[in-house]
């Protein structure tokens, strides 16, 4: 049974860093589900957005030299322009630095407050600013969080949430809803977490500003977790309004395993405490690893979704990461994957069956649609594909559902090696039987071409130009007039050829094990001379503020900045970290600069100063002075 509306989240994403293959694989999950439900004419609301507060963001702006608000204005755009190229199709993007949802957040917070779920404390504990969780002695391995990062001691006055009380109510929630929580081993996991006890929570900081203000009190932010997971109702507007109204409980909150505890605990607990009502599922989908290895810098560029999107296309990165793993496994992305997949079930099954049938319609029927009964049996096994689909959709199994659509696919193309219409073709009194062979498989091409586009909707859309077909209900297997004259079916999955394929693989593997032998092979340079603290003190450093940064085109290395130094105007300095930084990233960087280096020429040009930087054989970073004023001196 489908419900007349459907409202659907992804995380909102953290924009201390750009979008990688973790964050598109959420939202094309989504996506693909946000599209399935409307092709079946259910109401559906497809949310996504970005999480913008937190000591997290604070601290990558500052690395960065920029405000909080300015990074978030960047890196959302990266975001959005992902977004783009790989044709999701959300009905909302939240930023939590939106007045909408300030506000909404502050009247939730009134309202755990007005319950009596919310009293001033006082905090001391561990705090991990790259999970922005709070975790307990018994939680820290090794003086590192459970996830392996950094923690850091917390004391501080702190406003709590009374999670201890939500222990049986939540319990209850599980034990009534036993498919709020999916897949089954992660509803286990979280029932035996929430049987073993639960303490309040700190949901509010002392010494960070940048966050909601917590209403009622003066000086505390309103903790990330607290304000992010309220996106997901902020978006819809106040309670009483039409959306609000039409879409709450959300149906289903698609997320990533990591965060499963924030949605599965706090999230009910904080509603239940405000009296609304809880979604109706939480889905934690597994974790992708790359080449073998878990994310990192360099494993993030092979698999960068901008670059996968040149490299495949958008529809083919949607449907390797679809039809890969089974939706809440562990997976692995390698491009050796990635290419088998285009090859055998893109450029072979698919590609290979719109092409003879488009090739057979011209040869026999000059591009036009026979008239002709389509073969009954292949109807029916249509409308039990698209049953079978439809439930595996709506369950999340995405692999399973492919699965079956490639099953008729397949089938199909037996149909056409066992019919031989090139040997009818050349029977006089078979013309019937060739035209109804023909019908069907240009039907079953408009029904898979139709089916496909939740999942690749660009190919979905070249299937339905070459037919002319419009939309119907799924199931339909009649979509086609007689006659139609065909227009041309534009090249769907080029096939990756054996030696472009060796070379490609070869050319991944390079990058990857460059930069891993690279860095294994370090050694520092060997300690200079023994010196005076006077003959160090002669050295000035200050504090510089880049102001302006232009390319030199004449030299490889050198770029030419402008940097105030406390001085009445700023100084020229030539820096040669070209190869590095672009001059566009450097503006409004606080930098440490040499101030009294004897003046010296280099490309005709004078450089007033040296800037510093530590570099070894992976990199170069400039000595960030953190937010002291240009002028300041370092010692
Ligand atoms: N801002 C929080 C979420 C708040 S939701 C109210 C956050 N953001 S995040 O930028 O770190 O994104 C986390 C999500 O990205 C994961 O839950 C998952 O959906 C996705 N992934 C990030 N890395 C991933 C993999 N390596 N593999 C699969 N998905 C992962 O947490």
């Amino acid at each position: 049974m489908r419900s007349e509306h459907y409202y659907l989240t992804t995380p909102i994403y953290y924009v201390n860093d750009v979008p990688h293959l973790g964050h598109a694989y959420t939202t094309i999950a989504a996506d693909a589900l946000a599209r399935w439900h409307r092709m079946f004419g259910t109401n559906t609301r497809f949310l996504t957005g970005t999480d913008e507060h937190g000591l997290k963001i604070e601290k990558a702006a500052t690395e960065r030299g920029i405000t909080p608000q300015e990074l978030a204005d960047s890196v959302v755009i990266r975001f959005e322009e992902l977004w783009q190229k790989l044709d999701i199709s959300h009905d909302d993007f939240i930023r939590t630095t939106q007045d909408r949802h300030k506000l909404f957040v502050q009247d939730l917070w009134r309202r755990l407050h007005a319950n009596g779920d919310i009293y001033l404390g006082s905090y001391e504990g561990w705090y991990c600013v790259a999970d922005e969780a709070f975790y307990t002695e018994k939680e820290i391995v090794n003086g590192l969080s459970p996830t392996g990062r950094p923690v850091e001691l917390v004391r501080e006055p702190s406003w709590f949430f009374r999670l201890s009380r939500f222990q049986e109510p939540l319990l209850k929630w599980y034990k009534d809803n036993p498919d709020c929580i999916r897949p089954k081993e992660r509803y286990n996991e979280i029932v035996s977490f929430v049987e073993g006890g639960l303490n309040d929570l700190s949901v509010s900081r002392a010494n960070l500003n940048w966050g909601i203000d917590a209403p009622e009190t003066e000086g505390h932010t309103v903790y990330v977790w607290l304000d992010a997971l309220t996106n997901y109702m902020s978006a819809l507007g106040p309670l009483d309004e039409p959306l609000s109204q039409k879409f709450w409980p959300a149906d289903l909150h698609l997320i990533g395993k990591d965060i499963l505890r924030f949605h599965a605990v706090f999230w009910p607990a904080f509603l239940l405490s405000a009296e609304l009502s809880l979604p109706r599922q939480v889905f934690a989908h597994g974790w992708w690893t790359v080449e073998g290895e878990k994310m990192s810098k360099t494993t993030r560029n092979v698999v960068d979704p901008n670059r996968l999107i040149e490299e495949y296309g958008s529809d083919a990165v949607r449907y390797f990461v679809l039809r890969e793993v089974p939706f809440g496994s562990d997976g692995d992305f390698s491009h050796r994957a990635m290419i088998d997949r285009v090859n055998a079930d893109l450029a072979n099954d698919i590609g290979n069956l719109m092409n003879r049938v488009s090739g057979m319609t011209m040869r026999y029927f000059d591009n036009c649609v026979p008239a002709g009964n389509v073969d009954s049996e292949i109807a029916t096994d249509w409308e039990a594909t698209v049953a079978e689909a439809d439930e595996l959709m709506q369950n999340c199994q995405f692999n399973r559902a492919l699965e079956r659509i490639w099953a008729f696919l397949g089938q199909m193309n037996v149909y056409i090696d066992h019919k031989a219409p090139w040997k009818l073709a050349k029977d006089p009194n078979a013309a019937d039987e060739l035209a109804a062979i023909l019908r069907t498989c240009l039907e079953a091409c408009a029904a898979l071409g139709s089916i496909v586009m939740p999942i690749m909707p660009d190919t979905s859309v070249k299937i339905a130009a070459w037919l002319g077909t419009e939309k119907v209900e799924p199931a339909s297997f009649s979509r086609l007039k007689d006659g139609t004259r065909l227009g041309p079916l534009l090249p769907l999955f080029p096939r990756i050829e054996e030696d472009t394929k060796t070379e490609r693989l070869a050319a991944i593997a390079r990058e990857i094990e460059g930069d891993a032998v690279e860095e294994t092979a370090f050694t520092p340079d060997p300690l200079q001379d023994e010196t005076s603290i006077d003959d160090f003190f002669s050295t000035d450093l200050r504090v510089g503020l880049i102001t302006t940064a232009e390319d030199l085109p004449k030299s490889k290395k050198l770029l030419k900045l402008q940097v105030d130094v406390g001085e009445a105007a700023p100084r020229q300095i030539l820096a040669g970290i070209k190869l590095h930084f672009s001059p566009e990233d450097l503006v409004g960087r606080k930098v440490v600069v040499v101030a009294n280096l004897k003046p010296a020429k280099l490309m005709g040009l004078e450089s007033q100063g040296m800037v510093l930087a530590a570099s070894d054989v992976s990199g170069l970073t400039l000595v960030d002075p953190g937010d002291r004023s240009p002028g300041a001196r370092v010692k």
